[in-house]
């Protein structure tokens, strides 16, 4: 008998499947759907800092009575956007029997804290801090921040807010970073039970039919994976110890959990993220394209590749393929990249 079930930053999941924050995760239905399909934990579209910013510019911008009562409308504004996010985590808790996971893209500590105090209180059972700098600047004598001062921002934000909430606090980030395993490494000492690898964005591309810009595929395609595999390899090898760390002072430092994300189409990719080390793996585009029950195609695959190669759990071989653990980890490098190309 094959047993799905994970272990996944604290939490036990009855598979590694998650679905991934987006507009699918919004909608109760789509929800209760997701958690009847053998889906292993959901988490909920993002609380938006940019979005309830932007909403309290324009109001502002729009009389001068408004100026004046800025603090007013600054609370309103954002009050009514965690109210309306509260309400759904209690909703997808009374109606689903899997973890629900909230999630909050921001970028400055500002009151997060006390909104994942409240998503806490409200049923959710971690949080996903989908963090975002914006160093892009279109005036090239920008002087833009450093990168130690993104990732020490970065991290402020997750030490404030895993200090104050009891449930685990998960991080999703982009590709961006100038030294990944370090900052992964950061994000770890500062609270992080987990990290999702990659976001993926949003691209402005060119139409030649229009002759105007246009937004690039919102979904991902299946080769997009490869990046997430990579680092998951690697830093499944290099961030995971095998069994929690007691620091003298009675503070555990636990793993730090990978979850996949971005280009997860097939059963197939999603073994072999779980092979490279991921402990789950998050699906978005596959359930907009296909709808919430491929899951249970996931969940299918996953059964019979266990029983195929004669795994019981799934722990049996989640990074039994990553950089510690196959005779050829420069595969994993670029150094390979030389080797390769020198045989075309
Ligand atoms: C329409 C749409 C909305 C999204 N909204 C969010 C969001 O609110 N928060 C978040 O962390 N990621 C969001 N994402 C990113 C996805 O969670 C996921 O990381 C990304 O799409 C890559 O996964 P995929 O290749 O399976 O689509 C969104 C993606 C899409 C396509």
């Amino acid at each position: 008998m094959t047993d799905t079930t994970v272990n996944y930053a604290g939490l036990r999941l009855k598979s590694p499947f998650i679905a991934a924050s987006s507009g699918f995760t919004a909608d109760i239905d789509k929800i209760v759907a997701l958690s009847r399909s053998g889906i292993g934990a959901i988490v909920l579209k993002s609380l938006f800092e940019e979005q309830i910013n932007n909403e309290i510019g324009f109001l502002e911008s729009q009389s001068a009575e408004y100026t004046e009562n800025a603090d007013f409308l600054n609370h309103y504004v954002q009050a009514y956007a965690v109210g309306k996010y509260l309400d759904l985590i209690k909703e997808a808790k009374s109606k689903c029997d899997v973890p629900i996971i909230a999630s909050i893209c921001c970028y400055t500590v500002g009151n997060w804290v006390s909104y994942a105090r409240d998503m806490e209180a409200a049923g959710a059972d971690a949080i996903e801090l989908n963090i975002y700098s914006m160093p892009l600047s279109t005036d090239p004598s920008f002087v833009c921040k450093s990168s130690d001062e993104i990732e020490k921002e970065a991290c402020s934000i997750v030490q404030s807010v895993a200090a104050n909430v009891g449930i685990p606090v998960i991080v999703k980030i982009s590709d961006q970073y100038t030294n990944l395993l370090g900052f992964m490494a950061r994000l770890k000492a500062n609270g992080a039970r987990a990290v999702v690898l990659f976001n993926r964005f949003y691209k402005p591309d060119i139409s030649l039919k229009s002759m105007k810009l246009v937004s690039g595929n919102m979904f991902s395609s299946k080769s997009e994976y490869l990046k997430s595999l990579r680092w998951i390899a690697i830093a499944s090898a290099k961030l995971q110890s095998t069994s929690a760390k007691h620091d003298g002072n009675g503070v555990v430092s636990a793993n730090l959990d990978l979850s996949a994300s971005t280009g997860v189409h097939d059963g197939q990719t999603a073994i072999k993220l779980l092979l490279a080390g991921a402990k789950t793996v998050q699906l978005c585009s596959a359930l907009y394209q296909q709808g919430p029950f491929i899951v249970e195609d996931f969940v299918g695959y996953l059964k019979k590749f266990m029983s195929d190669k004669g795994f019981d759990k799934v722990a049996d071989f989640c990074g039994m393929l990553n950089y510690a653990n196959i005779s050829n980890p420069s595969g994993f490098e670029r150094v390979q990249f030389l080797k390769t190309a020198e045989q075309y």
